[in-house]
């Protein structure tokens, strides 16, 4: 593509409420250096305009790999006998909690692998607890569950929802996600949404069958949701599921992904993920947050767990003390010229009408 006709291509998609497939597929497929560097540029442009320079920190704990999953990607896939598993208890939750608080970061992330016997009420209780000790934000990630066990979680004062839909490919999907089924985690992200959960969802570059257009696909599905979090990760394959042998995703297709990604998110919260951070033995990150990513999400599982929650090979385990992880996100930062941004860093997207009675809602026009 010529330098005039990148340009104008990205200004079109970045007007349009849903851009064209076709401008999209167009932008995925460049490869001239120049071109490129146009669209990490506007990316960039969108999310100074969108979000600002600060980027925001969110401190996870890994509380379970415990998964009745059947993903054909995913090293914790129930099929995989050889992984050892793990649940921490109560008390361990409770004192990473207490680290990420220390540490300064106002957002706790609970993941777990689907858990198929997570009894609700728990999770409701570990909710209870950590709201009452901390004033922080909870953002769950434990999968496909029933509309009631996430309104009891939102009660309780969850305040954010992670469930990536993978690949937007209806057929795709069922490939990769033997007896799972699309429609429901299409319900869930609908249920959790008018729950008033502030809602993130996102998808894998790589995925063996993906093409140029799948992408394309997932990109408008995210620009049509108004998710107000988006998150864009390289496939890295896992020696002990069926995609051992498949090759890992591409370094450059998921940054463009993510600029894309950021162009039609706008404001949208945007991590540089965990696997951009150990593609390769590499950290690239830093490439992400510089093609429109503004998120950083250090990891609080307890050390002698954090090998088991083995969902690709390489995950970056660095043995950092918990009082440093805030330090070396800072000094990457900078480098950016950007800085951390300690606030809670709620959804900048208006949030529609919540359903659930006594839902606080925080209107704002800019969705
Ligand atoms: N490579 C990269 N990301 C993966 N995930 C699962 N398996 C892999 C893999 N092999 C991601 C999925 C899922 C989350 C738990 O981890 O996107 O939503």
């Amino acid at each position: 593509m010529s330098g005039s006709s990148i340009q104008a291509v990205l200004e079109r998609i970045r007007q349009a409420k849903v851009p064209s497939r076709c401008d999209v597929e167009s932008v995925l497929g460049v490869t001239d250096e120049g071109d490129v560097r146009r669209l990490f540029e506007t990316a960039d442009d969108v999310r100074r305009q969108g979000v600002g320079n600060g980027v925001l920190l969110r401190g996870i704990i890994e509380f379970s790999n415990y998964c009745r999953g059947t993903c054909l990607y995913c090293g914790l896939n129930g099929a995989n006998v050889q992984l050892g598993r793990y649940r921490l208890s109560d008390a361990e939750i409770l004192a990473a909690a207490e680290e990420i608080h220390a540490a300064g970061i106002k957002t706790i992330v609970l993941q777990s692998g689907e858990e198929a016997d997570l009894d609700p009420r728990w999770l409701k209780g570990i909710i209870d607890r950590i709201k009452s000790r901390f004033d922080v934000a909870i953002t769950l990630s434990v999968g496909e569950h029933p509309r009631e066990a996430y309104a009891m979680w939102r009660r309780a004062g969850a305040d954010r929802y992670l469930i990536k839909i993978e690949t937007s490919d209806p057929e795709l999907y069922a490939s990769l996600h033997p007896g799972m089924s699309f429609e429901n985690r299409l319900r869930c992200l609908e249920d959790l949404e008018a729950l008033g959960y502030q809602t993130g969802t996102g998808n894998l570059i790589g995925l063996p069958g993906q093409t140029v257009q799948t992408i394309a696909g997932d990109i408008e599905f995210f620009a049509r949701g108004h998710f107000d979090m988006l998150s864009v990760s390289p496939f890295i394959p896992h020696d002990q599921t069926p995609l051992a042998e498949a090759p890992t995703g591409d370094l450059m297709m998921t940054l463009k992904t993510i600029a894309l990604t950021r162009i039609v998110g706008k404001n949208t919260h945007l991590p540089a993920s965990t696997a951009i951070g150990s593609l390769g033995g590499r950290d690239e990150r830093p490439r992400a947050l510089a093609a429109g990513a503004n998120v950083v999400m250090p990891n609080f599982t307890p050390k002698r767990f954090k090998s088991l929650y083995d969902i690709y090979p390489g995950k970056a385990r660095s043995d950092t003390l918990p009082e440093q992880r805030v330090m070396l996100v800072e000094k990457m930062v900078t480098a950016l010229g950007r800085f951390v941004d300690l606030s809670r860093g709620d959804s900048l997207k208006a949030r529609r009408s919540a359903v659930l009675a006594g839902t606080q809602v925080i209107e704002d026009s800019a969705k």
